[in-house]
């Protein structure tokens, strides 16, 4: 429940990391059925939380996309149903403009809004964007990954190398325990538009620099590890790591933010912005929040407190405001999209 555009009133998140994470992945059958299971408690949580009722609600934002078709039609199907029984009216909110509105709410309800032209880079499991901010609520694609998202090549690395799922939030808490210079990785120069992203070579670096090696017992403490508890603690970790390991882990995680860095100042520089914008899963990592803000020049940088950083229902409400202001409403003809370009 979002007020404003600028306060949470509540923000409710049913994780599944739990329910994918014994898969290595996200499972698109058990994510929609989760979703089913989770969407009525949920919203009456949020309602409760928020000490509102369903009348003194103004609108309805559900997400149309980009995302798993399923999961979508959840969303899609259980809105339009409470906005038919409640007179309601209904919001389509993009999920990427939802992160990205994440940050713009805090800086609202801060004190110190973002100021425009804004570059913001939405980076999670399934996008690594820049995009140009404009005041208007415009946005222009400025980059984009042309094959893994940063997420996801954390992700593929955790389950490399026997971290489970998701990767990120591991690599990330063992990055300071390694060398980040040991291993020297060079990402592919891109041809075409230079704003673009690759990680699939740094991906093949780390697979050929674990195929030199024999993991096989160190894999199998981490296994055991992982049949103890779901979700160890860093000390556990510690424990089944060496240093080797946490040397790879912290220079691949370098690579990736000195990529994602790089590419932010060179797009602030040429737009003149502002104000950048880094939201998104990914945008928990703190080697990423450190990096970032000395490697911009000219501009403020801003991140989603962490609850907001990665996927939750506020975001979809602060971006549904200005459309809300606009009075500009969705049908009950709304259809989910696996695909939704932003701009
Ligand atoms: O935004 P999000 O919750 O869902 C998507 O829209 O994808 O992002 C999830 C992604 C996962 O790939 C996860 O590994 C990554 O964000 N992630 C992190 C961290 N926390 C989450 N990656 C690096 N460092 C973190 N601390
Ligand atoms: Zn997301």
């Amino acid at each position: 429940m979002v007020e404003d555009g600028e306060r949470v009133l509540s923000s409710i998140v049913a994780s599944q990391l739990d329910i994918h994470g014994k898969y290595g992945g996200v499972v698109p059958e058990l994510a929609s059925r989760e979703h089913l299971r989770a969407v009525v408690p949920v919203v009456r949580e949020a309602l409760q939380r928020a000490g509102c009722a369903l009348g003194e609600v103004d609108a309805i934002a559900v997400t149309q996309g980009p995302g798993l078709v399923g999961s979508l039609l959840v969303g899609i199907t259980y809105a339009k149903g409470l906005a038919l029984a409640s007179g309601l009216p209904l919001i389509a909110v993009n999920h990427v403009e939802g992160h990205i509105h994440a940050v713009i709410m805090e800086a609202k309800q801060s004190g110190h809004p973002v100021e425009y032209p804004a570059v913001a880079l939405v980076v999670s499991g399934g996008h690594t964007h820049l995009f140009l901010v404009n005041g208007d609520g415009t946005y222009r694609l400025l980059g984009k990954t042309r094959d893994d998202a940063a997420g996801e090549a954390f992700d593929k690395v955790g389950r490399l190398l026997g971290f489970g799922y998701p990767g990120g939030p591991v690599i990330d808490a063992l990055a300071p325990y390694g060398n980040p210079k040991a291993v020297r990785f060079t990402l592919a120069k891109m041809k075409g538009n230079t704003t673009d992203f690759s990680f699939s070579g740094l991906k093949t670096a780390v697979l050929r620099w674990f195929e030199a090696r024999d993991m096989a017992a160190e894999l199998e403490g981490r296994k055991a590890l992982l049949c103890e508890t779901p979700r160890p603690s860093v000390e556990e970790w510690l424990a089944v790591t060496p240093k080797t390991t946490l040397d790879l882990l912290a220079s691949f995680q370098r690579t990736v933010v000195e990529e994602l860095t790089r590419r932010i100042a060179g797009c602030v520089e040429e737009a003149g912005a502002q104000t950048v914008i880094i939201s998104g899963g990914v945008a928990c990592n703190l080697g990423l929040r450190a990096a970032a803000v000395p490697r911009v020049t000219g501009a403020r940088v801003l991140f989603p407190t962490p609850r907001l950083s990665t996927d939750n229902a506020a975001m979809i409400g602060a971006a549904a405001f200005p459309k809300l202001l606009r009075q500009e409403f969705a049908g009950f003809d709304l259809a989910p999209r696996a695909s939704m370009p932003l701009a």
